[in-house]
């Protein structure tokens, strides 16, 4: 089956704190958007014909001269004020019958969860996200920080990228125009998608905060 994947790193990274969007951070010599790329050209077995990345507009011509080349078609677009418009902008250029959507911000991503999430969906199932078990108890607050209830962590799953998609599901889950969502998945169930839950990785965390990127450091320090 044919596959694209987008990449969506249009993000300002406030909660980063650094100089320069997220994406564009260095860790360990190389952005953090040249690793994300990089984990999916090297991933063994995952055959992608297009990689959109979706970028801040004024980054876009830069984008495209620095990053290396690649075995497959490298597309870079401009992204928007949510993640939603960056991801439905990238979706406008992907092609195939499968569609990955992948932050840029995890560019430890191991190619297992790649290989776990698309063999869900060549097993036939529309959407696919890889997720794990929560640790932390979880308690509801109020706004004044009292606990209302403790929720029952079994039933919940910290969910993170790559979400998997066939195609034309991923077009029906993005077909509302102003709809927003904190991700892809959360769309497709709304739109009355299935979707299923295959095991993550830790080390496919997302770079948010300034802890993160220290974690991303060290990792980078041990991964090349
Ligand atoms: O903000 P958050 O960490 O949830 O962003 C997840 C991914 O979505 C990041 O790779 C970020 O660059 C991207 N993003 C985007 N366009 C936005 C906001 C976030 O492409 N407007």
């Amino acid at each position: 089956m044919s596959t694209s994947v987008i990449i969506p790193a249009a993000g300002s990274g406030v909660r980063l704190g650094e100089d320069r969007p997220k994406a564009f951070v260095d860790v360990g010599g190389a952005t953090v958007l040249a690793r994300t790329v990089g984990s999916i050209t090297g991933a063994p077995g995952l055959d992608v014909d297009r990689i959109v990345v979706v970028v801040p507009g004024e980054l876009v011509e830069r984008t495209r001269a620095e990053l290396p080349e690649a075995d497959c078609e490298i597309v870079v677009v401009a992204g928007g004020a949510e993640r939603s418009d960056s991801v439905r902008a990238g979706l406008a250029h992907s092609t195939g019958e499968f569609v990955l959507v992948h932050d840029a911000a995890r560019p430890f991503t191991p190619s297992a969860v790649f290989a776990r999430v698309v063999a869900a969906l060549r097993a036939g199932h529309p959407a696919v996200v890889p997720g794990l078990p929560v640790v932390d108890t979880l308690k509801k607050t109020d706004s004044d920080g009292g606990v209302v209830v403790t929720v029952d962590r079994a039933e919940l799953r910290a969910i993170q990228t790559p979400q998997g998609f066939h195609a034309d599901a991923l077009v029906r889950a993005y077909a509302g125009d102003g709809d927003v969502a904190t991700d892809d998945a959360g769309l497709a169930e709304r739109a009355g998608i299935p979707v299923v839950v295959v095991d993550g990785d830790p080390d496919a965390f997302k770079i948010t905060t300034p802890w993160d990127l220290r974690l991303a450091r060290a990792m980078a320090k041990g991964w090349d």
